[in-house]
């Protein structure tokens, strides 16, 4: 056994919010989940999990959304931090501190992110060697977006989400997110979606080539004009007042709009830095958004930024 002084104290994770470029939702499964064809892209705006060694279970938040995000084992952090521990062997409880800015139920994977991040920092508070596919099996029985939050970049989802493939491209795009002040849960939007599709038949979910295309050439009008939700109608459904918002973006000079995941966040693409202040400054001032920021894409998934006391 080597000397206690050489294990981390403690261990910090940097994760990305993501946005779904494209979400194209098949038929509804027996399961209750439904597959997707997704391009899941990681933004910079992110939280930052720190973990250390303790009696009990413990989770603080700080930050913005601080007051809505649990703090017991529903929290998908400590469930991804549990499961790996019993997956191991690890007897040991933590304490986990999330330093939140990504917006809670926005459609941004926040939650997800949290349980990709803690994942990483018991990977090497433990020492357990950096094993990918383990951290991939724990993240996919936390949620669908989880194994995003550890790949980061632009990545084509399918399944349910959880399987996720790199998608290699050259682009780095500018974004201005709009947030609601009050989220969505995803289980309504896909209900939602659903009760809209009626008994219409429904194909299995594929990426579109225009998609690809865009994301091939790196061109911002091209991926503009690709973007697509198939939730969009649903969280527009159970929110109509995001429809103003999206016209809003647009009007103002967007390349595209979209609602991102189940929503409510919009996510407009814009062609560079100027553009972006142009659009939130924009979007604030006419009142049309409640939350406006600026962040870039593609980011790094969840990866340590601080080892130490
Ligand atoms: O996997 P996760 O916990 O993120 O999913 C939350 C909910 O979103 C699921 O319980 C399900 O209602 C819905 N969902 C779905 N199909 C997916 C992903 C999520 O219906 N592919």
């Amino acid at each position: 056994m080597r000397p206690a002084a050489v294990h981390p104290a403690g261990v910090t994770v940097r994760v990305p919010a993501k946005i779904n470029l494209e979400l194209v939702v098949g038929p509804r499964r027996e399961d209750g989940y439904h597959d997707l064809a997704t391009v899941f892209h990681a933004v910079s705006l992110f939280d930052d999990v720190r973990i250390s060694r303790a009696e009990v279970w413990s989770v603080a938040v700080s930050g913005p959304y601080a007051d809505v995000v649990p703090v017991d084992d529903t929290n998908l952090a400590v469930r991804a931090a549990q499961l790996l521990a019993g997956e191991v062997g690890i007897q040991e409880a933590l304490h986990i501190e999330i330093a939140k800015e990504i917006p809670v139920a926005a459609g941004l994977a926040g939650g997800s992110a949290d349980a990709g991040a803690c994942l990483v920092a018991c990977d090497a508070l433990w020492e357990l060697g950096g094993d990918r596919g383990l951290l991939h099996e724990i993240a996919a029985a936390v949620g669908s977006d989880v194994n995003f939050a550890l790949a980061g970049g632009t990545a084509i989802g399918s399944g349910r989400g959880e399987r996720v493939a790199p998608v290699l491209g050259r682009g780095r795009y500018h974004w201005v997110l709009a947030t609601s002040d009050e989220g969505l849960p995803t289980p309504a939007v896909f209900a939602e979606c659903d009760r809209l599709r009626g008994d219409a038949t429904i194909h299995p979910p594929r990426p579109s080539p225009a998609m690809m295309a865009a994301l091939r050439s790196a061109d911002p009008a091209a991926l503009g004009q690709a973007m697509h939700n198939d939730l969009q109608p649903a969280a527009l459904s159970l929110r109509p007042e995001l429809a103003d918002v999206l016209d809003a973006g647009l009007e103002y000079g967007a390349l595209g709009g979209i609602v991102s995941g189940s929503g409510p966040t919009i996510a407009f693409l814009v062609a560079g830095p100027e553009g972006a202040l142009d659009l939130a400054v924009a979007l604030t001032a006419s009142g049309a958004a409640r939350k406006v920021t600026r962040a870039t894409g593609p980011a790094h998934g969840a990866h340590v930024v601080a080892t130490g006391g």
